[in-house]
């Protein structure tokens, strides 16, 4: 169990607080994952009270937390008791002051309660103060970069992790000067998802699959990330980020790495982000006028979702009537490394699409000998392994076989593993499996700064080309379609498809 620790959440009056970082808090505590000493701190602008902030906090519990139920919470585990260890504390991120106070405070707080010499700040505001709230922490002496004595303190900090190559850089280096590299946590929600977990172990605690896992055995990958939600109420968030910035840069080059990375030596935090950026290094760059032959963007119009009609991104509340942002990309991306070569990854990332769906399929090479054509089957679909990130959890694996009757007939039939079905257990949510690594001390689900750079520069390489030819409209897609035909063509030049789901 993680040792009695403060918990300090700065931007605690936040959506982020309320939906995922208290639930889940919460959560780790009903399951007697975190210890019963632990004191959470919010740390917020406006004036209130801990009474104030804990009946908030009540309020989001009984909306977002998988633990809401009278007999689910009673006793040790009731709301009521778990409150008592929430305390709010006003300040103003670029006051020094109230920096110097936060100490005190802490002090004060541990009279009451027993002694958690841990501290573990989590930066759950917009970013422009991510910088300012680190200095002041820094200088106001909160962090102590020992790791024994009197405790630890780490640091969470939430993406996005700047807007390009160079701003990164730039927070990194801010983050050095106060933090050592071990004590700094950059979060992904994506690696604390249970499917996203289990693609490493299903690689390599399988031995049939492994072998098979390259060049020799797999024509091409696809990486699907569909949300059927537009931009809901993130409206001037989304207009700065772009789906190139908020889903590609983070989750989906997580997911590409931990498809394509070699086993690593151990299993073991900085082993296996060795391997992590090893593949991100192999990435092909695209040439500043290339980008357009890899890459597609676009932004959904109206249409219909579930039978409901949806507004067009430019109406969306917070967005620009004659914005050109992104909410969709389609890429292609190839890996120059042994295992990889000449087998290309495509991307395809978009909101209001046709439905919710995160997947991998991995797309085998045909069989080298069309034995059945003579019995007049010509097409024969590839093998698919499909590992279904959300939803319903599991993988699948597509083959042919013959269907019953007289002729040879091949048709396409799925081998089935669905969590559901498989595991009775709840899963946990990520921010539950993040928080506790983090109180743990388990980095490996947490992207180090050279992970966090390579892969900006992959973007930001993007954004430029994007920048240095600015379309006057970008292609428009049908809220509840599968994205623009350019996105169709980019496959098909490659004479492939993407899979229909
Ligand atoms: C967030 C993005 O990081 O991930 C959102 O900022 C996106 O735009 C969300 O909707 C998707 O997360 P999930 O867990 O719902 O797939």
């Amino acid at each position: 169990m993680p040792p009695p620790t403060y918990i300090v959440i700065f931007g605690a009056s936040g959506d982020l607080t309320k939906r995922k970082l208290l639930p889940a808090l919460y959560a780790l505590s009903c399951e007697n994952l975190i210890s019963p000493n632990i004191v959470i701190v919010g740390f917020a602008r406006k004036e209130k009270s801990h009474e104030q902030f804990r009946t908030e906090l009540g309020k989001a519990i009984k909306q977002h937390s998988r633990f809401k139920n009278e007999a689910e919470t009673k006793g040790k585990h009731s709301w009521e008791i778990f409150a008592k260890r929430i305390y709010y504390y006003k300040g103003d991120f670029s006051n020094a002051k109230d920096y110097t106070g936060l100490l005190p405070f802490l002090d004060s707080l541990t009279s009451a309660n027993t002694d958690p010499s841990n501290r573990l700040f989590y930066l759950a505001t917009p970013p422009r103060v991510f910088a300012i709230i680190i200095q002041h922490l820094g200088k106001a002496g909160l962090v102590s970069t020992k790791s024994s004595g009197n405790g630890w303190t780490r640091i969470i900090v939430e993406k996005p992790f700047g807007r390009d190559l160079e701003t990164a850089k730039i927070l990194n280096d801010k983050i050095a000067a106060v933090f050592q590299e071990n004590q700094v946590y950059r979060i992904d929600h994506y690696l604390g998802k249970e499917t996203v977990q289990n693609i490493l172990v299903f690689r390599m605690s399988n031995g049939i699959f492994e072998p098979l896992w390259n060049n020799h055995y797999v024509d091409h990958v696809q990486i699907t990330v569909a949300e059927s939600i537009g931009v809901e109420n993130r409206g001037s968030y989304f207009e700065e980020a772009g789906t190139l910035r908020d889903m590609i840069q983070s989750h989906v080059l997580q997911l590409l790495t931990l498809i394509a990375m070699e086993p690593p030596a151990a299993f073991e935090a900085n082993a296996i982000r060795d391997e992590k950026v090893k593949v991100l290094h192999a990435i092909r760059p695209y040439a500043h006028t290339d980008v357009d032959n890899h890459v597609v963007r676009a932004q959904y119009g109206e249409g219909h979702i579930d039978g409901n009609a949806t507004i067009a991104y430019r109406q969306e509340s917070g967005v620009n009537p004659n914005s050109n942002t992104e909410t969709f990309v389609a890429m292609r991306l190839n890996i120059d490394n042994w295992r990889w070569a000449k087998v290309p990854f495509y991307l395809r990332v978009g909101k209001r699409m046709a439905k919710r769906l995160t997947e991998v399929a991995i797309y085998f090479k045909h069989a080298p000998y069309a034995l059945f054509r003579s019995a007049g089957c010509h097409i024969i679909e590839p093998n698919v392994l499909t590992l279904r990130i959300q939803p319903n959890e599991g993988i699948s694996l597509g083959f042919g076989s013959k269907a019953p009757g007289t002729a040879i007939r091949i048709d396409p039939v799925q081998m089935d593993f669905l969590y559901e079905t498989s595991f009775q257990d709840a899963q946990p949510e990520a921010y539950e499996r993040l928080l506790s690594d983090c109180l743990t001390g388990d980095s490996t689900l947490f992207a180090r700064r050279d992970e966090i750079e390579h892969a900006w520069d992959l973007v930001t390489r993007i954004i430029h080309a994007w920048n240095d030819v600015p379309r006057p409209q970008l292609p428009k897609y049908q809220s509840g379609s599968w994205g623009p035909d350019e996105s169709d063509n980019l496959i098909q030049k490659d004479l492939r498809k993407w899979r229909k789901t």
